[in-house]
């Protein structure tokens, strides 16, 4: 059916009418890059716009929908796209952060609530999920994505896509997600945004491509497709990429749209003039062009010249039509989009219940020592940090739809929550340090910054006077939200000097302090994690923050946040990841350990080989005990599965969760292996003093991995099973798998 009204409608069209359904302008309600797209109502009345983003609102949206299919010639309805990347007008932390929960029900609710909120307001395509993998923290959009692992990144992906697309897209609350970047965005060198990527194939495939194809095998309706080279070919015009791989490997059977300018930028790249790249683009399978109107003002040109073919743009045309068809707007094209309906779905008590629990749950406690969280509800609490009231910085990068200035800072959360029985004192102590440079940035978001002008010495007397009426000091400090995101790299990855210097200087005042750490990118605290008592990572925890953070910091949720990125101890240590190679050089476990150095091994002269935090890390109010590993069978042979279980026991005094992770080393293989890889996890809730088994299935599915001739395999002989509470801290047993 889809086919044959497809074919009929294509029949109908023109030329220009085919060119203009691959054309997505923005809007320019908000900016989300420089250029910027002309005489957008004109051109709805010709027919040549295919879709619309950066517009917000079910109205004006639905305004811009009357034109398509009223005044335009076919009537063909548009599509409506915008980032809803963690969370619409509900925000949830960012992606880093609520992959630390590693909850794939909540991660795939959050999803599900956005799709809501996004349908009620008019929006039928989200460019998310984001899943690059990267192991590069000097990258701002680290921030965006699930980070370095690519099983933890490919449940992460798949269930987004399933939160957003729901059983049928064509039920009105459910939208087309969109992957991105495809591919290898998150391995820029240097950390530097837009930089040159180069690796084998091998290791793409193995280690990056998997939170992509996750998403293809889940059924995304769209892909995005990177502003990076690979291969030496940009994404953007890459057959072998957009097309060998995507479509003819993966079965991919949606629609691929570029980047921001992601076709002009080729003319950068050294690849030809406007004409030459769009039509490289269109070859190597890219259907829509985002906001450059390259497909739109070369195309004609192109197919008189001979240089694209009628049944490229038929196709690129087909393909979009098809995903306007399945989100049923052919039968309404108003279907999304109902200002009665936005009112009462879109940042919902509800919802922002389900965003307060996903911040929560998103929390990395990583120090507590002499136990100083969970608070006391009694005394004073000096709350101190250029975070504290701070509602503007809570959501952190990538949320266009947020109402930032209603976002429940921290003074406000332990009010509300906690403000009858505990007093509580506050003092901002220092400012951000890169607000200047950011202004610009916080203007183009309709944001201000909170620069402090009183002098660094007057806000530094300030915040001690207040924690020495305290019992105890919550120093809220780290990134504000626009120090990650897009166009964020940084070199330096340390909290700023000035609050290191606010740290350092309450240290002195002896009162206990918990650290609040707002980031959105790994951070190397090598230089503040010994002067605090405790350390809460809260990442950005969205519209809910201040709710979420007194939840955790007064023991109503206990923590049980695991990080889904390598935190290092240094710059130099970059790339470090927990799924590394031995080398033929590699340094002892036990000078690992002891962080020694020996000439002629792969290791540093002026620094551990071991990250600050590891992959998986990450502490709980109670405390978890592991039995050995028991397998169910060492030799197993063929398609058997094996059961590899470990009991855990949570011996401290609080009811909580553990996330139980499984690792795999394949110890032989035709080419080298990673020393651990993830193959499974299980949050499990204990209550104090249970014990619980927890058992994973393993398969020969598990062990298969792309090898020289890059065939999915897997390859028998031994392989150590490692089950722990994190990447580092694993019992073992070993299996030997036969054929
Ligand atoms: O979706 C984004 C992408 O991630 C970065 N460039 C702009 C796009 C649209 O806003």
């Amino acid at each position: 059916k889809k086919k044959a009204f497809v074919d009929a409608l294509l029949a109908k069209m023109t030329l220009d009418e085919k060119i203009g359904q691959l054309n997505l302008p923005s809007s320019g309600d908000f900016t989300t890059g420089l250029a910027k797209s002309s005489d957008i109502g004109k051109k709805v009345e010709q027919g040549l716009v295919g879709g619309l983003f950066n517009i917000k609102g079910a109205d004006k949206i639905k305004a811009v929908q009357k034109v398509a299919v009223e005044n335009s010639r076919l009537k063909i309805p548009m599509i409506f796209g915008m980032d809803v990347i963690h969370g619409y007008e509900t925000t949830f932390p960012i992606p880093l952060g609520l992959a630390a929960s590693w909850d794939m029900n909540l991660v795939q609710q959050s999803a599900r609530v956005a799709a809501k909120e996004a349908a009620a307001d008019g929006i039928n395509w989200t460019f998310s999920p984001m899943v690059d993998i990267s192991r590069e923290p000097r990258w701002g959009r680290v921030s965006e994505g699930s980070g370095e692992d690519p099983y933890l990144g490919s449940e992460i992906s798949k269930n987004m896509v399933y939160g957003y697309q729901g059983k049928d897209l064509a039920n009105g609350t459910n939208i087309l997600a969109c992957v991105k970047h495809f591919a290898l965005y998150g391995a820029g060198e240097a950390g530097r945004d837009y930089n040159t990527v180069d690796m084998s194939h091998v290791r793409m495939f193995n280690e990056y491509f998997p939170p992509y194809k996750a998403a293809v095998d889940a059924g995304v309706a769209s892909v995005m497709a990177s502003f990076n080279e690979v291969d030496g070919v940009p994404a953007t015009g890459n057959r072998w990429l957009q097309t060998e791989v995507l479509r003819n490997q993966w079965k991919f059977k949606g629609f691929v749209v570029t980047d921001y300018t992601g076709i002009n930028e080729m003319v950068d790249h050294g690849m030809g003039d406007l004409q030459q790249v769009s039509a490289l683009a269109l070859k190597a399978g890219v259907d829509m062009d985002m906001v450059g109107e390259g497909f739109l003002t070369t195309l004609k040109k192109s197919l008189s010249e001979g240089k694209v073919t009628q049944a490229e743009i038929d196709m690129a045309a087909r393909r979009i039509l098809e995903a306007k068809y399945d989100l049923g707007l052919f039968d309404n094209p108003y279907k999304h989009g109902d200002a009665k309906l936005a009112a009462k779905e879109v940042y919902s008590m509800e919802n922002r219940n389900i965003a307060r629990t996903a911040a929560a749950q998103s929390m990395v406690l990583m120090k507590n020592e002499n136990q100083i969280l969970p608070l006391k509800k009694s005394g004073t609490v000096a709350v101190i940090g250029p975070l504290v009231n701070n509602s503007m910085n809570m959501a952190g990068t990538w949320s266009v739809a947020t109402k930032h200035a209603v976002s429940v800072n921290l003074m406000q959360g332990l009010q509300a929550n906690y403000g009858k029985e505990v007093k509580f004192l506050s003092a901002k102590g220092a400012n951000i340090d890169y607000d200047a440079k950011l202004e610009d940035i916080y203007a183009a978001h309709g944001k201000k910054t909170d620069r402090d002008n009183r002098s660094k010495e007057a806000l530094l007397k300030e915040a001690v006077d207040v924690a020495n009426k305290a019992d105890v000091i919550v120093l809220a400090i780290g990134e504000s939200a626009e120090m990650s995101g897009e166009s964020s790299s940084r070199t330096e990855i340390t909290i700023p000097q000035s609050q290191v210097d606010l740290l350092n200087e309450l240290k002195k005042t002896g009162k206990p302090i918990a650290l609040v750490l707002f980031t959105g990118r790994p951070l190397a605290l090598t230089n503040v994690k010994d002067t605090p008592d405790a350390i809460l990572n809260a990442w950005f925890p969205g519209s809910e923050a201040g709710n979420a953070i007194a939840d955790v910091l007064f023991g109503k949720v206990n923590p049980s946040g695991k990080l889904p990125m390598t935190f290092p101890r240094s710059l130099g240590q970059i790339p470090i990841y927990y799924n590394a190679k031995n080398t033929g050089r590699p340094l002892s476990q036990e000078l690992t350990d002891k962080c020694e150095y020996q000439r002629f091994r792969s290791n540093y002269m002026d620094e551990c080989n071991t990250p600050l935090y590891p992959f998986g890390y990450g502490l709980s109010y109670s405390k978890f005990n592991y039995s050995d590993v028991t397998v169910s069978n060492a030799n197993p042979k063929g398609n058997q599965t094996v059961q590899a279980s470990v009991t855990v026991t949570n011996s401290g005094n609080y009811d909580g969760a553990e996330v139980v992770q499984l690792y795999i080393r394949d110890l032989v293989g035709t080419i080298t292996r990673p020393v651990k890889e993830l193959k499974g996890f299980q949050k499990v809730m204990l209550k104090k003093g249970e014990s619980k088994k927890v058992t994973f299935d393993i398969t020969p599915e598990q062990l298969k991995f792309y090898n020289g001739d890059l065939k999915y395999d897997w390859e028998a002989g031994d392989f150590d099973i490692m089950i722990g509470t994190n990447s580092e801290e694993v019992k073992h047993s070993k299996i030997n798998w036969t054929k």
